[in-house]
């Protein structure tokens, strides 16, 4: 499998979903992944659930996709806002639809990738790597015992919903990068990818991403696309302000040393 495309926090958002699916038509993949949160906060986590079933491709559970399952505890771990999506979310769902949700695994790997929502250490209990606020220790820590359980070379992540990349250097010694261009050359090192949001995106700039890896050149494409009717600064503003994604830069860069 050499070119695969990654999506991921689609949450209900069905014309975010449908425009990924284009754009993913056009670049002749081998194979899609899916890195979880296919359902939560948007009006449609039936329709988006009933496409992926159609893709019939590996997709891994995300936090909303178990706190809508009833596989764990939400009222306490996520803010009022998220706890209202769920609810909303769990009274809408088909019945078959909640059973896919329950059946979802933590984990997928395939041709040496590994995929989980948001960390390989503890998957269910959903630690961020990239931090939305600031960056802690704890979340250092977290990154750092990732790349030392990791099996492979690279793993796709979402979660943060803000696209990254935590590239493992020479003796160790990680760098965190915000892709600044659409293409991204791993050359050989081993990189936790996080795919950004398809249906809920919360970097600056607001728009939807996925990502196109290319195993063979190893390298990550990222692809920002915009959604026809959709103002994802609105749909975001309802939630988060905008100056997350400058907190998380001037934390991890730091902590990390990085640019
Ligand atoms: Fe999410």
């Amino acid at each position: 499998m050499q070119r695969i495309a990654v999506i991921s926090d689609i949450h209900g958002n069905l014309p975010a979903l449908e425009k990924a699916i284009e754009i993913i038509d056009q670049e002749a993949v081998d194979g899609i992944f899916a890195c979880g949160d296919v359902v939560g906060y948007g009006d449609s986590p039936n329709e988006c659930i009933e496409k992926l079933r159609e893709l019939a491709c590996p997709v891994v559970a995300g936090n909303h996709d178990w706190a809508v399952a009833g596989l764990t505890e939400y009222k306490k771990s996520h803010t009022e806002r998220a706890v209202r999506g769920i609810e909303r979310t769990r009274a809408m769902l088909l019945e078959e639809n909640l059973r896919w949700l329950q059946n979802l695994p933590l984990y997928h790997r395939e041709n040496g990738m590994e995929f989980v929502h948001a960390s390989l250490t503890k998957a269910d209990q959903w630690h961020y790597l990239t931090r939305r606020h600031s960056f802690t220790d704890t979340a250092w820590h977290d990154v750092q015992n990732n790349f030392s359980i990791m099996k492979g070379r690279v793993c796709f992540v979402g979660h943060s919903h803000l696209p990254t990349i935590f590239l493992q250097k020479r003796f160790g010694r990680i760098k965190f990068i915000h892709p600044q261009s659409d293409s991204f050359e791993l050359k050989g090192r081993r990189a936790i990818v996080d795919t950004g949001s398809v249906g809920l995106p919360r970097d600056l700039s607001a728009k939807p991403t996925l990502v196109i890896y290319d195993a063979k050149e190893q390298v990550v494409h990222f692809r920002q696309f915009t959604v026809e009717g959709q103002n994802m600064h609105l749909i975001e503003a309802a939630g988060k302000p905008p100056s997350i994604w400058e907190n998380t830069k001037r934390h991890v860069g730091r902590l990390m040393g990085a640019n």
